[in-house]
Order: structure tokens, then sequence, then C-alpha cells
């Protein structure tokens, strides 16, 4: 950050950090959202000051917050500024719901669920990306500020932005995986979207390999010269520098950690709660209520664990924390339905009233909260049949100064690459993943606390601030060589 000191920082997001709400009489709930995105931007805005752009109206309260001058955050988290952008209805059916959600979500991830493309959710995409790239312009008080675009709701945003702004550092980051070129082909619009991202001087994604798809898709697609030694893109005169930057998470400072119950009291606290006996383990999943999350995988396995396993029967107890998300879409309700069916079914065969073995818990979570979840738990299930990275394991792994509990982890999330001493899996194999939890379940301490151990030097480590950091390095550096350029 200190080679940037000095320049604007502006966020582009399609999520914003803080839901505000009416509260009773005059007064504003604040809340923050489940998303994996808000989880790492958050922390480096606070870091850095400057202006977060976000879509206004998932979940924000416009009156309330129009009746803010400034819009009120958390005491001590005021240091940056919050910009809505507001849509009309038509425009976050087409945009967020339609394009993003039913057409990006589904082609990257590969959860075989088929995208949707529609004409006129593409049009309302690029009306959006294009009124956010409105909101930067206004916002931008040099003609050159450093602007952080994130996520696979702007694909356009960095052209655009490029056009109005030719001189600011665009660093735009893809929070998702991104698929080979032949599952990208399909897409009507793969060109523009390409085209798109290279307005931008660095794309960054959480692994090598999702990098690599995607030049390799701009290879497929695009007359463009590719540097693969050097991972840069050049297409109409324009460079894109392609780099691997995993995301994480905010390690706690010692003063959170001694603010924490300890995991004995969340445990009793859960338990008394739930009604889980004292002598039952537990297992957690804390996800958005989303197909590509592995929560239906996680289930058979539950139950196969329970067939297989018949020790764990009146032992065991799985508690799953699922956020409402994207509920407007078939797919998201006809996929909670689902689950809701398969738990219930679960429960029927091993549990009894009052005693069940699944416990969803389909409601928005505060942050302390799961962090209480994570700290009572004995093994957490991160399944994920797709995930750029995932950063519950990491959550996880840091509320557990312990050193006890036991991470199963999803071979097709990013964040496998960089937790080997998880138990990791393959969440389409039942069999494998129940087993996975009966060892985890028999683990002797000593082995769960070398685990552990490894597991958090690696996430306290690569910290959020290490992957902010690194890309605003090579923020500065580019800027530097694109100044250099201009004076010769
Ligand atoms: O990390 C991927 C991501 O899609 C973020 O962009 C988003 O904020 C989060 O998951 C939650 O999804 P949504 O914002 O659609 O609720």
């Amino acid at each position: 950050r200190t080679q940037l000191r000095g320049d604007q920082v502006i966020v582009v997001s399609n999520r914003e950090p803080y839901l505000h709400e009416h509260g009773e009489g005059d007064t504003v709930i604040v809340r923050r959202p489940a998303s994996g995105l808000v989880t790492a931007v958050e922390p480096v805005m606070r870091a850095c000051s400057g202006t977060w752009i976000a879509h206004g109206s998932g979940g924000a309260d416009r009156e309330v917050v129009d009746r803010h001058d400034r819009v009120p955050l958390p005491p001590g988290r005021s240091d940056y500024r919050l910009r809505r952008v507001w849509l009309t209805p038509k425009e976050e059916q087409g945009y967020y719901y339609g394009f993003a959600n039913e057409g990006m979500w589904p082609l990257c991830h590969v959860a075989h669920v088929r995208p949707v493309f529609r004409e006129s959710d593409w049009e309302a995409y690029r009306a959006v990306n294009q009124r956010f790239a409105d909101a930067v312009v206004a916002e931008a008080r040099s003609d050159d500020p450093v602007v952080l675009v994130q996520d696979y709701h702007f694909a356009l945003l960095p052209a655009m932005i490029r056009r109005r702004l030719p001189r600011a550092t665009i660093l735009t980051f893809w929070h998702i995986p991104w698929p080979n070129p032949e599952s990208f082909g399909i897409c009507p619009w793969r060109e523009e979207i390409l085209q798109g991202l290279l307005g931008s001087t660095i794309l960054g994604f959480h692994t090598r390999f999702h990098g690599k798809n995607f030049i390799e898709s701009v290879d497929r697609y695009l007359e463009a010269r590719i540097e693969h030694e050097h991972s840069v893109v050049s297409y109409r005169g324009e460079e894109t520098f392609v780099e691997a930057y995993p995301i994480s998470i905010a390690w706690p400072t010692p003063e959170e950690e001694a603010a924490k119950p300890s995991p004995a009291e969340c445990r009793r606290e859960l338990g008394e709660r739930l009604g889980i006996p004292s002598d039952h383990r537990i297992a957690v999943g804390v996800d958005r209520f989303d197909y590509t999350k592995g929560i239906l995988e996680r289930l058979h396995a539950v139950e196969r664990l329970l067939e297989k396993y018949p020790q764990w029967q009146g032992r065991f107890t799985f508690v799953q924390v699922a956020a409402p998300t994207r509920a407007v879409l078939e797919e998201y309700r006809a996929f909670r339905a689902r689950i809701e069916a398969v738990a219930a079914r679960i429960n029927e065969r091993f549990g009894a009233p009052g005693k069940e073995v699944v416990r969803l818990l389909p409601q928005h979570h505060e942050p302390d909260d799961v962090d209480r979840l994570y700290r009572a738990a004995d093994v957490c299930l991160v399944t994920s049949l797709h995930d750029g990275m995932n950063l519950v394991c990491k959550e996880f792994v840091a509320s557990r100064d312990d050193e006890r509990g036991v991470l199963v982890l999803s071979r097709f999330a990013g964040a496998a690459r960089e937790l080997p001493e998880a138990l990791i899996v393959n969440p389409y194999h039942v069999e494998e993943v129940a087993d996975a939890i009966h060892r985890a379940l028999v683990m002797p301490v000593a082995e769960q606390r070398e685990r552990m151990a490894n597991l958090r030097s690696s996430v306290r480590e690569d910290n959020v601030y290490r992957w902010a950091g690194r890309m605003l390095t090579d923020a500065a550096r580019w800027r530097l060589r694109e100044r250099v350029s201009e004076r010769v």
C-alpha cells in the first residue's frame, strides 16, 4: 500500500459490505452479508480508506440509507465511504439474477447446472456495468485512480472504465473459477466478456489454473498476443497482467482471540440452544444455500456415515448453517426444498423429534455466531462441488486457537491447494466423504493438533492483507512502468 500512498482507491462490487435496515422506531440495524468477497475486501478497505461503490438493493433499505448523509457504519469502521448504485427491479432481475447468476455463475462453476443466456439479461448486464462505470468516473478525484473491480458481475466494467479514464490502474479480481475454453465458449457473448476484462491492468484469479483457463480462452476466441512466460496479454494496444492471488481472511488479533468464549463454553451453549446431548460429536457446515456448495452430497455422506459406522447413531449431530441466497431464482428454491426433504428423511431414519441428526439453520448468522459454531465443532465439512477459493475453511482454522477440530475439504475448492493438512475429499464420492468424517471423528488429539497447527500457520501467514498487498504492490509496479513510458 505504501507504494500507492496518496492515490485514490475505489472498490466496485455488487454486494455491499453492510446491509442497513429499519430497526424499532428510528433505529437502524446494520448486518454483514454472507459473502466471501465482503469477508476479504472489507478489512482491506478499512485499512486503506477510499470509496466502496456497491449495488444498493441487495437487502439495504433505500429509505433508511438515504436518510443519512453518511452511511452509518459500526463504530470504528467508518473510515471509508460507501456509495450505492440503486437499481430498478428490472435492472436487478436482468443483471444480477439473470445474467450474473443464471448465466455466468453456472457457466464458471462446474456443478452441472445449465447456464441460461437471455438477450434481455445481457442487455441489462451491459447497461448496469455502464452505470457503475459512470459512478466510478463521478467518484474519481483525478484521471488516474486505482480501481479494484470485484467479480463476475462486472466483466464489462474494466474496459468501460478504461475508455473514460485511460490512465486509471484497474485491478480486477475474479472471485469464482474460470472454466476451460470449451465450457466458456458456449457463452454467446464470450468475445465481449473477454474484451471487457482485458480493460484491466491486472486480472487476478485465486489459482494459476483459473488464470491459465482465462488465457487459453483469450487465445481461442480473440486475436491477442500472449506472452505465456510473463502471463501478459496484449490486446488492441493495451496490456493485462494475469496473475494468481489466493484470497484469504483477516487473522484475528490477540485482543480478539482473548475476547472469545472458550471452545468448551461454545459447545455447551450450542448444545443448550439446539438440544444436542453433551456426549454427541458435532460436525458443522457453513454456506450460502447454493447448489455449488455440495450440501446435498454432504447430507448423503452423513447418512452413509450412520449406515456404515453405526456406532455414531445417537452420538453424532450435523449442524448446517445455510444462509438464504438468490431465492428469487427457481433453481435455488428447488435446491433448498430438496435439501430440506433429504434432511427430513435422514432425521426420520436416524433421529427422533427433538433429537434430529441433521440441524438445518436456514437463517443469516453474524460472523461472531459463526465463529462460536466453529469453536464448538469437532469437524468442519467444506464439500463444495467447485469453488474459487472458499473462505469458510480458513475461518474455521482461524477460529481454532485450541488447535483442535478437523477440517474435511473438497479437492475442488481453490483452498485445497493451500491446505493439504485437511482431509481432502472428492465431494461426489459419498463413500469417501463418509469415511473421512469417521476418520475425523476418531482422529487422535495429537494428530488433530499437528494438522491444525500447520493449517493455522498457513492461513496466518497467507492472510488477506498479503492477498491485497501483493496485488497493490504489483499495481504500483505497473503504474510506475506506465508513467515512465508516458514520459519517454
Ligand atoms: O464469492 C463469490 C460471491 O458470488 C460474491 O461475489 C458474492 O458476494 C457472494 O459470493 C455471495 O453471493 P451474493 O452476493 O449473490 O449473495
